[in-house]
């Protein structure tokens, strides 16, 4: 079955809700019509009711079919603002929360954290800091998780060649802990889409080849690693090719479970991370799906501002997939 297939198999018809702050942009209009026929979200759409029902009638929609909740005329505000401030514990007055609640990221972020959704999907319009730092702040990381972080799915041909690679989007430089962190939610991701987590943590050095700094980072994570998930198949520290080429693996870890059979890769840190992803994209030929925020105690997931309706879409059933994970 393709990814996607997998995906909408596993939310069809089970009415997740979820929050698209950028209800006034033809593309997330369009996605979540689409999202919404197909029963496999029902989408909340926030912004002004005339404003959205103008867009939508532009494109053939219907706005009348969706649920829309204004933050100038919702009937929840007072207790949104309550469960902010508490949520905030100290950092956020009560006109702070007056201000802040009017954003409507900070919105959508508020509804998902008091249950009113199951998660939420922007950055369409919004830049990337905008978008996660609500739920940075308010859904905050799961138990165990200091960081979220961000992972991309690769897809590549007709047999669906899967491979996870992370963090590509979130942690400059993250240290040997929140690597180990992100080592471990990455595994629980990869089994989302059905990639059986063989995790290599990525470094210029193969067991100690290089001594620098920066290699004796990724052989702590791999150690802290580990200990956090003792059953977990993980490797380190792993250059590509000895993590992804079963001969090369052979020779330089023949030890290793994970060499040469390396299904998610974990980056030392985000410039290798980004750059990775985005060479094997454009010259390995792969499709790059995400950036899917992972340890966060709902899903929040961020688009690219350059993205069309099918991204949207896609995204969004991603995140529905993510909501009904504990
Ligand atoms: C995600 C990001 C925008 C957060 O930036 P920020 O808002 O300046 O972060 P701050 O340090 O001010 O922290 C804001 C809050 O989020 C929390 N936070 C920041 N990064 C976090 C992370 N990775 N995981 C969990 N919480 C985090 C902080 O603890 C803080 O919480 P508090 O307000 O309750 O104290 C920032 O890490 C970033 O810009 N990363 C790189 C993104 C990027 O350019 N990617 C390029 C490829 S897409």
């Amino acid at each position: 079955m393709e990814l996607f297939d997998h995906l909408k198999f596993k939310i069809v018809r089970r009415k997740i809700k979820i929050a698209f702050p950028e209800a006034t942009d033809a593309r997330i209009l369009g996605a979540a019509a689409r999202l919404k026929a197909e029963e496999l979200v029902e989408p909340i759409l926030i912004g002004n009711k005339e404003e959205i029902a103008e867009k939508a009638n532009a494109r053939g929609l219907n706005a009348e079919n969706f649920i829309i909740l204004d933050p100038e005329s919702y009937d929840g505000w007072d207790a949104m603002v309550e469960a902010f401030i508490e949520r905030r514990n100290g950092k956020a007055t009560k006109e702070d929360a007056e201000k802040t609640l009017k954003d409507v990221n900070y919105f959508g972020t508020m509804l998902t954290y008091m249950g009113f959704a199951d998660g939420m999907v922007s950055g369409a319009i919004h830049s990337t800091g905008d978008t996660v730092r609500p739920a940075l702040q308010i859904i905050k990381t799961k138990p165990g998780v200091s960081r979220t972080s961000g992972a991309m799915i690769m897809v590549r041909g007709r047999d669906q060649e899967k491979y996870l690679f992370a963090d590509c989007a979130i942690n400059v430089n993250p240290t040997a802990q929140e690597l180990a962190e992100i080592a471990v939610s990455s595994a629980a991701t990869a089994e989302l889409f059905d990639i059986d987590p063989k995790v290599a943590m990525m470094s210029f050095s193969t067991k100690g080849s290089a001594k620098a700094e920066e290699a004796l980072k990724v052989v702590e994570a791999t150690r802290i690693a580990h200990e956090l998930a003792p059953d977990l198949c993980l490797d380190g520290e792993l250059q590509f090719d000895a993590a992804y080429v079963s001969s090369v693996g052979q020779l330089k870890a023949p030890d290793s479970q994970v060499a040469g059979k390396a299904t998610v890769f974990v980056f030392p840190e985000l410039q290798s991370g980004n750059i990775g992803y985005k060479i094997a994209q454009r010259l390995g030929g792969f499709e790059a799906i995400g950036p899917i925020l992972q340890g966060l105690n709902k899903p929040v997931s961020d688009l690219s501002r350059g993205c069309n309706e099918e991204d949207v879409y896609k995204l969004s059933i991603i995140t529905a997939a993510q909501s009904l994970v504990d």
